[in-house]
């Protein structure tokens, strides 16, 4: 009776967005995502070289087939490129790619930063993304392409990635992880595989638990079943460029939510970006990503967990044994791997009690700074980042195996 109660809801709630779409005309705020993107351009090729950075293209392959984009980005100052330094992985977060890293200019950008002090860095990209280049077999029209969800992120994507830059340079990494790419990097750390691969992380926004979140229209979201409505409207791809995602979104904030700022509605009220670059940003993202990983995330925040995926009893049985999807265990991650942690009084996405909980699951006892004023976007785009926390965090990477990284120490700021 529940379920068929439930169905009877969301049926109606599809067929009301559905006459809402048609009558709606997108706000301003959100008609600016159907920003032209960018053409066939390399993501090197498009912001980084351009800036006087050497940038090379890879194309790894992980085991489930994806081919996804890895950019290594080294300093544009000669002296720093004599002896590379060690290596770092940029992670970005969901909607976002690789080019979330080197945005703002050189001097705000903790992609652009860390080349400048002399650091190997390596930048992600997970699949879906605009840098990723599909899959050894699917195309992108085939429902199974997004068949995924975050956990296929960090046992596939983020594990190949550390793999290959470990073959690479023969030495173990630093991690930066943003957002979900905090999730997908706390979720590989906890398998001892991936985890002797690395040397520390560094997470900005971290998150694993979801449970407090506080942005009003995620949270409208998830009360309105948006998982389930984009499922049972034949959608496996989540991309907020597409017309129907845009009509969806702007049918969600009509009438309850004032979306005119729809960052703020998604991220919490972020501090220290530059508004007029706003433009610029939409050229960028959003990217991409499955509706998989969105219904993922909506478990967490239903369910206050950090766990696989759901797929109800049966399914879970089968593929799990048990009835509930098992949770990832945080206190897999070695007491020994050194963490820091950078966290924002206003960020919507990673709250503070959220941050807290995981933080008690840990063994080890990360290093830990926390911004007041920041929201969920400053951590990529605020324009005082540097002296906000680039500097204690590029600090942090410095203080550790002094002995075996004199590159990097030896280097004088810029
Ligand atoms: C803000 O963006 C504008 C437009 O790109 C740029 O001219 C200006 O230098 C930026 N300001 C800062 C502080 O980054």
């Amino acid at each position: 009776m529940q379920r068929l109660l439930s169905l009877l809801v969301i049926s109606t709630a599809l067929a009301l967005s559905i006459q809402e779409i048609s009558a709606a005309q997108p706000s301003d705020s959100i008609s600016r995502l159907r920003s032209p993107e960018n053409g066939a351009l390399s993501l090197c090729a498009q912001l980084i070289q351009p800036n006087g950075y050497p940038c090379t293209e890879h194309t790894i392959q992980t085991k489930d087939g994806y081919l996804l984009g890895l950019q290594r980005v080294s300093s544009r100052n000669a002296n720093l490129r004599v002896g590379r330094g060690p290596p770092v992985l940029l992670l970005h977060g969901l909607f976002m790619g690789g080019d979330a890293w080197f945005l703002d200019s050189p001097e705000e950008s903790l992609g652009f930063v860390l080349a400048d002090h002399g650091f190997d860095v390596w930048v992600g990209n997970v699949r879906g993304t605009r840098w990723s280049h599909g899959h050894i077999s699917l195309s992108e029209n085939n429902k199974d392409f997004w068949d995924w969800s975050w956990q296929e992120l960090a046992l596939y994507d983020a594990a190949e990635m550390i793999h290959t830059i470990n073959m690479i340079t023969s030495s173990k990494i630093f991690i930066v992880g943003h957002s979900q790419g905090t999730i997908i990097t706390l979720a590989a750390l906890t398998q001892l595989d991936i985890v002797k691969m690395v040397e520390a992380a560094a997470l900005l926004s971290p998150i694993t638990y979801l449970e407090h979140i506080s942005a009003p229209l995620v949270l409208r979201m998830v009360a309105v079943h948006l998982d389930q409505m984009i499922f049972a409207m034949g959608l496996h791809q989540v991309n907020f460029r597409s017309n129907v995602l845009i009509s969806l979104v702007d049918s969600l904030c009509d009438g309850h939510l004032d979306c005119n700022d729809l960052l703020t509605t998604i991220t919490g009220k972020n501090c220290c970006f530059n508004n007029s670059r706003v433009d610029f940003y939409l050229e960028y993202e959003p990217h991409p990503s499955s509706a998989k990983n969105m219904r993922h995330l909506f478990q967490m925040i239903r369910k206050g967990t950090f766990s696989l995926y759901n797929y109800g009893i049966f399914k879970n049985l089968k593929l799990y044994g048990q009835t509930k999807p098992p949770a990832f265990d945080l206190s897999c991650i070695p007491k020994s791997l050194p963490l820091w942690m950078c966290y924002g009084g206003n960020d919507a996405l990673a709250d503070v009690t959220d941050v807290q909980h995981t933080l008690k699951e840990l063994q080890s006892t990360p290093e830990l700074l926390y911004l007041e004023n920041y929201g969920h976007m400053d951590f990529i785009l605020s324009i005082k980042a540097k002296e906000d926390f680039h500097n204690h965090m590029i600090a942090f990477f410095r203080s550790l195996g002094k002995s075996s990284r004199s590159q990097v120490t030896a280097l004088h700021d810029i």
